[in-house]
């Protein structure tokens, strides 16, 4: 049995929260801070997901024997050494890698450095900071365009610019280095080659020797309809990914999951929990765009749905260090999952508007994302406010389930992808 404290307040925590809570193996499940959904799973606690030592406190009052932080700040800023580090916290299993291995996401330089040396496929590159500035407007000068531009640090996804203006370039270049446009995560900036193709998104879960794969999914970054307008936290998911298969999957865990994780491994970097590789095929042969430490939202809304295996179970074979021995099963049934947002988002925009018709959603499972109670009523209290997740024989039978249900749904402003899985009819 196990008492687990979940870290986060998102989609993907309650889809989590959602997939823990069916295992005869959950005896407490607690979410920190959680939100109005995630209360139908377990118990939220008011409590900051980077307050180590109230988290610490927690977790001692409350037995807990699980730790499972949600999203990559806290693995960024060191939960998993915190916890190893303390006598009365170190056996407790930390769903997460060490500082060290969550630099994957919290260090692009880092990431592909760590890709260079062992062979990994991504786009050329190289890394620039006030030391050598007047090298890199040098390099952005004879450059090709379109030009990436990725501050280092976590930017809570703002952090990648692509502009087809070499000044425009020059100018976010030296915005993020000179002007700290985004803080110490813009002091050093990785220019890129730009690489075209469909992204996909594959989940490795490791107990830092073995792992097994999870099924992959598709996101949708974009605002608008066709892909356009500004980058969001993503606008819905669709899983499985039709070219995720045959050769394609065969190059991905040769080149890119199995390296990454031979690589961590023979680097002494520990290593629990999710590797996120955000890849895109190109003609056909993967190149990582991005790793993350933690799994995606709104993948996991309908990863999770897919996942036929008990979570916990594989938790506790990651524990053992015994994942060669776990046989991951996914449904055969399609997944999607459709983003209900804030009217403005991702620009500004307002909360706490009253959402209704929930209790009229038939067959599609609602995972909240942005909302909490008020007065007794679920009210929006983020940019992204449901995740509308269905099943079907196929992706677009599973949209189609969830733009039914969606119509009963409303609040002020409410918008939404009316083409998610656009290129798979
Ligand atoms: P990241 O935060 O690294 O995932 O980047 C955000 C988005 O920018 C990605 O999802 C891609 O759509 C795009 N992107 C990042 N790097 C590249 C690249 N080298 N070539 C083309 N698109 C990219
Ligand atoms: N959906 C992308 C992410 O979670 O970073």
């Amino acid at each position: 049995m196990m008492n687990i404290l979940l870290l986060g307040s998102g989609g993907r925590e309650s889809a989590l929260s959602w997939k823990m809570s069916q295992s005869p193996l959950c005896q407490k499940l607690f979410i920190a801070p959680g939100n109005a959904g995630t209360a139908a799973y377990g118990t939220n606690i008011a409590l900051g997901i980077n307050d180590f030592e109230a988290i610490k406190a927690f977790c001692i009052e409350n037995q807990i024997d699980t730790l499972f932080p949600g999203s990559e700040d806290p693995l960024v800023n060191g939960i998993y050494d915190f916890f190893k580090s303390d006598d009365e916290l170190k056996h407790i299993t930390v769903v997460g890698p060490s500082k060290l291995g969550a630099a994957l996401e919290g260090s692009k330089d880092f990431a592909k450095a760590f890709m260079q040396r062992h062979n990994i496929p991504t786009a050329a590159y190289a890394t620039f900071d006030a030391g050598n500035f007047d090298e890199g407007l040098a390099y952005l000068e004879q450059h090709s365009t379109p030009i990436v531009l990725k501050a280092d640090g976590l930017a809570a996804g703002k952090g990648v610019v692509i502009t087809e203006d070499k000044e425009e370039a020059k100018k976010v270049f030296t915005a993020m280095i000179k002007e700290a446009q985004f803080g110490d995560a813009g002091s050093k900036v990785v220019i890129e080659q730009f690489l075209t193709g469909v992204e996909l998104s594959v989940f490795a879960f490791t107990d830092g020797k073995h792992y097994v794969l999870l099924p992959e999914a598709k996101d949708y970054k974009r605002i608008g309809e066709g892909d356009k307008g500004l980058n969001t936290g993503g606008m819905g998911a669709i899983s499985p990914v039709p070219f995720a298969q045959g050769e394609f999957m065969q190059k991905v865990v040769d080149q890119v999951v199995e390296p990454t994780i031979k690589g961590l491994a023979a680097e002494g970097i520990p290593y629990y929990g999710f590797v996120f590789f955000g890849l895109i095929n190109v003609n056909g042969d993967p190149f990582v765009i991005e790793y993350n430490c933690r799994m995606g939202d709104p993948e996991t809304e309908v990863v999770m749905p897919r996942l036929e295996n008990d979570l916990l179970e594989l938790i506790g074979q990651m524990k053992a260090g015994t994942l060669d021995k776990a046989v991951v099963k996914h449904k055969t049934e399609a997944a999607c999952t459709v983003m209900l947002v804030a009217g403005g988002y991702p620009e500004a925009y307002e909360k706490g508007d009253a959402i209704s018709g929930l209790d009229q959603v038939k067959s599609s499972i609602v995972f909240h994302a942005g909302t909490t109670t008020k007065d007794g009523a679920v009210v929006s209290n983020g940019g992204r406010v449901l995740a509308v997740t269905s099943y079907g024989n196929d992706i677009q039978d599973a949209l189609r389930t969830s733009y039914e249900n969606i119509a009963s749904i409303s609040f002020r402003n409410m918008n939404f992808r009316k083409d998610i899985g656009y290129e798979f009819k």
